[in-house]
């Protein structure tokens, strides 16, 4: 049992179970003075720290409850990064010094570089080696204040190396202490040996990968990189009929660097859609309509040097759901820092810090279906919250290159204690 108490701002992100769109989307619940009583994993109530010290639960409890004093902190949320991509093991040095020298990701990814070029190191390490190096992203992700991931498997591209990193994802999140969501992105791009027969790499995707992650309970969603570049929409619809098939719900990477048409791929009811930069007017009110979040992953803007960041504002007006993520990768977003995402959505895309705050919290929990455990702090949901070193919440968009959070509290239990 934990008492938070004499919390500075709390940003409660209370409200509505759908997820939050327009105005609602400025809406943090914030409360000032604030308390929050934890116990069994669970919130059991936040508010005004007056009120909450007239709880019957904590007048009957006081003696027993552990106190965190949260005097001149900002709490929020356990952050939900629900994109990244977590079974790589090498970094890409050599597209980082080409980008600098003036190619551009998809000239690399031509040439051999890019995705294809992480696969040889995936398919050679073994799955202690993936996990222990997806250990250290999670581990560095919680200290920033993240307490829910999504983990896409994606560099393996063949059956057995597919397997292997969506088994090493559930090793490290077996260690980990936060909620892992595993996703199959078995269709990150055609591999090599593939490239004179598309099909049967997307037959090898939907026939095989698919129903054995699914069987083994090895993911929850899958992917596809739906781009010029690596799928077509048709190929995307064939995959997302296989997920729906084997009981999997799809999520898909649109328009990062050509326009995408969403229509055909909406109606598979993707939980999310994300990078969207490039997105077409007649689009818009479709995605608003639908139950589909739009995830902005700007860290891969920020990291491949592009001036143009996907358009937030027009999104939001729209009434589109946005979430926001690390897209945390080898290629083109090595971060796994929320903290640094809030900092570029306020300064390139516009957003307000509610906004912001919003999206990398209740909104990222729908983009992972789990808005009904993570993502808000109410009463009976996950008790993970994290705590900040700042009097007011906007300090979180407003220092960047730093980390914040002081403390993680994961299932009602303060971290490293
Ligand atoms: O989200 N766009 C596709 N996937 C990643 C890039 C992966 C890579 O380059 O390794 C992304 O940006
Ligand atoms: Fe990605």
């Amino acid at each position: 049992m934990l008492l938070l108490h004499n919390i500075s701002q709390l940003a409660t992100l209370r409200g509505e179970s759908t997820p939050r769109r327009g105005a609602a989307l400025n809406d943090i619940g914030l409360i000032k003075d604030a308390a929050v009583l934890c116990a069994g994993g669970r919130i059991v109530a936040a508010g005004k720290q007056a009120g909450i010290l007239r709880h019957p639960w904590y007048k009957k409890n006081k003696r027993k409850l552990k106190e965190l004093d949260c005097s001149g902190k900002t709490v929020l949320p356990g952050f939900v990064d629900s994109h990244t991509h977590l079974a790589f093991v090498e970094p890409r040095l050599i597209d980082f010094e080409k980008r600098g020298a003036g190619a551009s990701y998809e000239e690399i990814a031509a040439a051999g570089g890019g995705i294809r070029s992480s696969v040889a190191s995936v398919r050679k390490a073994s799955e202690a080696k993936i996990a222990d190096h997806a250990s250290l992203a999670l581990e560095q992700m919680l200290d920033s204040g993240t307490t829910t991931v999504e983990a896409k498997s994606g560099y393996g591209l063949s059956f057995d190396a597919e397997m292997k990193s969506l088994r090493a994802i559930r090793r490290a999140a077996k260690q980990w202490p936060g909620t892992v969501i595993s996703t199959l992105l078995g269709a990150h791009v055609v591999p090599a040996e593939f490239e004179a027969d598309r099909e049967a790499y997307v037959n090898l995707v939907s026939d095989k990968m698919i129903p054995e992650a699914a069987r083994k309970k090895l993911a929850q969603f899958v992917d596809v990189f739906c781009e010029r570049t690596a799928f077509s929409v048709n190929e995307t619809r064939t995959i997302f009929g296989a997920a729906a098939r084997a009981g999997l719900r799809t999520r898909a990477h649109v328009g990062q660097f050509s326009p995408c048409p969403l229509l055909g791929l909406l109606p598979y009811g993707p939980a999310s859609l994300d990078h969207l930069d490039n997105i077409l007017d007649s689009d818009l009110p479709h995605l608003a309509q639908s139950d589909t979040v739009a995830t902005l992953v700007p860290g891969a803007n920020y990291f491949l040097g592009h001036a143009k960041y996907p358009d937030a504002r027009k999104l939001i007006e729209s009434g589109a759901a946005i979430a926001l993520a690390t897209d945390f990768n080898p290629g083109t977003s090595p971060t796994t820092s929320m903290q640094f995402i809030l900092s570029l959505a306020c300064t390139q895309m516009k957003m307000t810090v509610a906004e912001a705050l919003s999206a990398a919290t209740i909104n990222g929990a729908h983009a992972l279906l789990l808005a009904e455990r993570k993502g808000s702090i109410e009463d009976g949901k996950d008790a993970d919250l994290a705590v900040f070193n700042a009097k007011d919440h906007r300090e979180l968009a407003y220092w960047f290159g730093g980390n914040q959070c002081e403390t993680v509290i994961v299932n009602g239990a303060v971290r490293d204690e």
